[in-house]
């Protein structure tokens, strides 16, 4: 009467693995007894190496007309910055590579994408995001013809839109929709409300201030 094992497996396989697991158990005993490690085998008596601390760099970051006194690495962007360390969660992370634009803001005015440059890069310059942009009730006139002109659907790309609209506005070069779609064309919406987004834009030219 054969078990189930002895239907699925040649009559020795048994042996042979057991043969081949003591083999490999004995010689990689010896090379561990000489203080050799068994090829394929971390080597287990390795030192820990000290995890470095980071190094903090003190930077300065002026955030919607207030200064604010960070401790940060060199390699923080501007974007981390602002959502991580001064909760200010508007400005949204898509991609972290430079590629959606959800992340733009205005330094100095210019709009850029925060995720590629870094904190300390932007030391002592006026940046503004989205949250800096109304005043007290009142919305900045980008914001409200987004309003008006319903010019989003799931909103996470909003703030991107609204910040490269109001530095896109100062620029003062999109003179039709075309060159609002080109000029605009780094910040992308994943629900398609560009038809919206350029008809708010083109009444905030019009209508509004174009500064923040
Ligand atoms: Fe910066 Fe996408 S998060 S461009
Ligand atoms: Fe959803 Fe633009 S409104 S991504």
């Amino acid at each position: 009467m054969h078990d189930e094992r002895d239907l699925r497996k040649p009559p020795d396989a048994d042996a042979l693995s057991r043969r081949d697991f003591l083999g490999q158990v004995t010689a990689g005993a010896a090379l561990v007894g000489v203080g050799l490690t068994p090829p394929g085998h971390a080597n287990e008596q390795a030192p820990q190496t000290a995890t470095p601390t980071a190094e903090l760099t003190a930077v300065a970051l002026t955030v919607n007309g207030t200064k604010h006194d960070l401790k940060l690495e060199t390699r923080v962007t501007l974007l981390d910055a602002l959502r991580e360390h001064l909760g200010l969660t508007g400005t949204k992370k898509g991609c972290d590579h430079g590629q959606c634009g959800a992340c733009t803001v205005l330094v100095e005015g210019r709009r850029i994408n925060s995720c590629l440059t870094l904190a300390v890069m932007n030391a002592g310059k006026s940046i503004t995001t989205v949250e800096g942009l109304a005043k007290g009730e009142e919305l900045h006139p980008v914001q409200a013809a987004f309003v008006k002109h319903d010019a989003f659907q799931c909103g996470y790309c909003t703030p991107g839109q609204i910040c490269s609209a109001v530095g896109l506005i100062a620029e003062g070069h999109a003179k039709t929709e075309d060159d609002v779609r080109e000029l605009m064309s780094g910040n992308i919406c994943r629900c398609g409300a560009y038809p919206n987004i350029v008809a708010a834009v083109r009444e905030a030219q019009q209508t509004g201030r174009a500064v923040p």
